[in-house]
């Protein structure tokens, strides 16, 4: 086995970047290079993540010029970016040019939304800002794992934790024409999909017990789906998506209706879905409507079927944060680095998390 990696997490204080210090905690190739804070650099790691206080003792969080330096001098490396959008680009761009001037091999994996485009246009026309590195969109590329053999840049970006969840059921869908190319979803979110600032609608006197609808058929990860749909299969799908907001802390739960073609029924759906994610350690089709609690902390996805004459249902679950996020992240450094999807994910459902 080569020698352990050093991981730099951006994005430190983060939710995202805190499932990445947890999952690097237990990876058998990689480790904790340096957790990058714009807000608490010099500050424990354990003051941000009292969880991990026992995993990481001493850790502290570096500044980005500190990253930056410590790039330069290792040999190779693994960069995870959990940073806000926009502000990723930017963080992405320095380390490159850091690590190409001092010749140091370095493999980037972006869960911010800055690389899932491959053009800038599209990216400025979602996010209504420029985009900070669009000389880097060619060596990135996006996709759910599952939907891609084989990656020709060398580096790569997750989709987000919706689009994540929807894809893994529209896309096998289009590709194998098991029902119109029509998707209509309904998905439900907990709360850390928001991220670690507080805001009136994730309070929790507001969010326990309660269950809203927000930017519905107008939320961003709408046109993201439709375009790495599109990259995966060469087939244009309609969406409509309606995101809301439940009262649980993580998971997204995904309601995917399409209109049935003729002969095609939920038997053939579910066997045909079953044999797409035959090779996935992750992805799993059940007999019986997925729970949240089947794949919380973990980078599990579970999909069932239900159909009538008329409809298809599909429903998603996965964890936000895990496999919408620093789970997919981490499954992609392995794909990149040429080693098993699975290594360092084999978390074993808690169930009553
Ligand atoms: N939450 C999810 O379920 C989810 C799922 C998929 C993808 N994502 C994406 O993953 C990224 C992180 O999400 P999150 O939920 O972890 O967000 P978050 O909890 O808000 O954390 C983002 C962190 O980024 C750092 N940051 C803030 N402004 C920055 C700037 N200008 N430059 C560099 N760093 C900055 C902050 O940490 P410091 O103060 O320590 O620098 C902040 O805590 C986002 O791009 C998000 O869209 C999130």
């Amino acid at each position: 086995m080569t020698a352990s990696l050093p991981v730099t997490v951006l994005g430190g204080t983060g939710y995202v970047a805190g499932e990445l210090l947890r999952l690097i905690s237990d990876h058998p190739r990689l480790h904790l290079g340096a957790a990058v804070s714009t807000s608490q650099a010099g500050k424990p790691v354990a003051a941000s993540f009292g969880h991990l206080a026992g995993i990481y003792p001493d850790a502290v969080f570096v500044s980005v010029d500190d990253a930056v330096n410590r790039v330069a001098e290792t040999a190779d490396g693994v960069v995870v970016s959990a940073a806000p959008h926009g502000a990723s680009a930017d963080l992405v761009d320095k380390l490159l040019n850091a690590a190409e001037a001092a010749g140091t091999g370095l493999t980037i994996v972006d869960a911010s939304a800055d690389f899932r485009y491959a053009d800038s246009g599209s990216f400025e026309a979602v996010y209504k800002q420029p985009h900070e590195a669009p000389n880097r969109l060619d060596s990135f590329r996006c996709a759910v794992p599952e939907h891609l053999d084989e990656i020709d840049t060398p580096h790569a970006a997750q989709p987000g934790c919706f689009a994540t969840t929807m894809l893994l059921g529209i896309v096998p869908l289009l590709a194998m024409n098991l029902c119109e190319p029509k998707f209509f979803v309904s998905a439900i979110t907990g709360s850390t999909g928001a991220g670690r600032t507080p805001r009136d609608t994730t309070h929790h006197p507001f969010r326990q017990s309660n269950l809203f609808a927000y930017k519905p058929l107008a939320h961003r990860h709408q046109p993201e789906v439709v375009t790495l749909a599109r990259n995966a299969t060469n087939k244009e799908p309609v969406l409509h998506f309606v995101p809301q907001s439940g009262p649980f802390a993580r998971g997204i739960h995904a309601t995917i209706f399409a209109p049935a073609k003729p002969g095609v029924g939920a038997t053939e759906i579910e066997a045909a879905l079953t044999d797409y994610y035959s090779k996935s350690v992750f992805v799993s089709v059940a007999a019986v409507p997925p729970k949240l609690k089947d794949i919380v902390g973990t980078n599990n996805a579970v999909l069932s079927v239900a159909a009538d004459d008329e409809s298809i249902v599909i429903f998603s679950v996965l964890d936000n944060l895990v496999k919408g996020a620093a789970g997919g992240a981490i499954q992609w450094v392995n794909r990149l680095r040429g080693w098993p999807d699975a290594e360092g994910l084999r978390v074993a459902p808690a169930g009553w998390i």
